[in-house]
């Protein structure tokens, strides 16, 4: 992994834990993040349930592996930092050299730029007066500050424009024309009408147009053969934009990016823009649960990294989320002191697959068949349990997950842990 420069986490590493917050060990009030390690903490032994924790050594491999297919590939990274919003973890993706940062919303882009993120791809269109005028000022005020954000329309671009007003000398803001397609988010459903937009970006004072965009990820789920083949006619279509804008020679000077790909279908993004763009472009991914990985959806529609790179091991999940038998009502179902509030359900439920017996050693054992998340209220899970099993009240069981982004934005502590659950860092998000 080529070391680059990591985060400006100053500020957080100078402010002491808070005596409370879910996820945090009971005497982690005033300990500063420097000093967690030292505490001697264990998950399994130091953390009231529910609990979440990453395992380093899943998150290390991911990083690896994600490196290693970037080296190969020739492609940059500008992760979506949205999945985690932790500092400290977007600091290891800057390590590892990522190239920007994606965000979504002004609140993501204020939280980069504090801990001194430059370069940024804003993946959505600057529609709200006050991230507009953020984002202006920003680049004002720093020259080493680097936005480039989603056009689609004609009237957001006006919208845009409007705003930005008449900023003499200064300079002007990246722009990316997104392509969409039918049945999908945003983004225009027709490249001959991107075209036209590009056009006109291209003639305004006041914004450079940069590149183009899409996002695959909007069609994931479903029968892996029709969105393989929708994805297909997005990424065909963003790939004919692209090179009919650099045909014109529309874009602004230097070279211009190309940019889709989140976490589940990035390597279909990599070859149709290596097989299709006839101009020397920068192909920048996006993918941002990459990083923890999980159980559930993005386990099923994992890339399949290793056939064009020769890097053939896929990402492992990192992501726990634990609690408490509290209660077995009957011999097949299970209570757990899990819910809504702290595990994603949004793309399938959870999976049970670790079990810490009362009284065991902290290595906790796989759970083994027959164990599964029938549903889940805001504070319980119902786990549905093989009847001759031995889990009883008191227990505690380990959940996998399924979508990572939804499970970080329940925690504002999630406690990093080697492969002993031994409490290495922890890690503060901010939703
Ligand atoms: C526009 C955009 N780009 C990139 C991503 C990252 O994709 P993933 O969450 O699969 O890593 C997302 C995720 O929602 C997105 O909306």
């Amino acid at each position: 992994m080529a070391a680059h420069q990591p985060l400006d986490l100053a500020e957080l590493d100078a402010t002491p834990l808070p005596s409370r917050g879910k996820g945090l060990p009971l005497q982690a009030g005033g300990v500063l993040p420097g000093q967690v390690a030292a505490q001697g903490w264990a998950a399994l032994r130091d953390l009231p349930t529910p609990f979440c924790l990453i395992r380093r050594s899943a998150l290390d491999h991911n990083r690896r592996i994600m490196s290693d297919y970037l080296a190969r590939s020739g492609i940059q990274l500008c992760p979506h930092g949205k999945t985690t919003l932790a500092p400290r973890l977007l600091s290891l993706q800057a390590q590892d050299g990522a190239w920007g940062f994606t965000a979504a919303t002004l609140d993501h882009l204020r939280l980069y730029r504090r801990h001194g993120i430059a370069r940024v791809i804003f993946a959505n269109q600057l529609v709200d007066p006050l991230a507009i005028r953020f984002v202006a000022e920003e680049l004002d005020r720093d020259a080493a500050f680097d936005i480039s954000v989603l056009v689609d329309s004609a009237d957001g671009l006006d919208l845009m424009l409007g705003e930005l007003g008449a900023r003499d000398g200064a300079r002007p803001l990246g722009v990316l024309v997104e392509m969409g397609a039918a049945g999908g988010r945003t983004g225009l459903r027709d490249p001959g009408e991107a075209l036209a937009l590009a056009r006109r970006i291209a003639a305004s004072a006041g914004v450079a147009l940069r590149g183009v965009e899409a996002y695959e990820g909007a069609f994931a789920g479903g029968d892996k053969q029709d969105i393989a083949r929708r994805v297909g006619g997005l990424l065909d279509d963003t790939a004919t934009l692209a090179n009919a804008i650099a045909a014109e020679g529309l874009f602004a000077p230097g070279r211009p990016i190309v940019t889709a790909g989140g976490s589940s279908l990035f390597e279909q993004v990599v070859n149709t823009f290596r097989a299709r763009l006839d101009f020397e472009a920068q192909i920048v991914l996006r993918s941002g649960c990459y990083l923890t990985d999980d159980h559930g959806f993005y386990a099923a529609s994992r890339p399949e990294i290793g056939a064009s790179t020769g890097v053939s091991q896929p990402f492992k999940p990192a992501l726990e989320v634990w609690g408490h038998v509290q209660s077995r009502p009957q011999a097949d179902l299970c209570i757990l002191t899990l819910g809504k509030r702290d595990v994603s359900y949004d793309l399938g439920l959870p999976l049970p697959i670790l079990w810490a017996p009362q009284g065991a050693p902290e290595r906790p054992r796989p759970l083994g068949e027959g164990f599964e998340i029938l549903r889940l209220n805001d504070q319980h899970a119902y786990m549905r349990t093989p009847a001759d099993h031995s889990v009883r009240v008191g227990d505690r069981v380990g959940v996998g997950i399924s979508h990572p982004c939804t499970t970080f934005d329940k925690w504002r502590f999630l406690a990093l842990v080697d492969d002993d659950g031994r409490i290495e860092e922890i890690v503060e998000t901010f939703f």
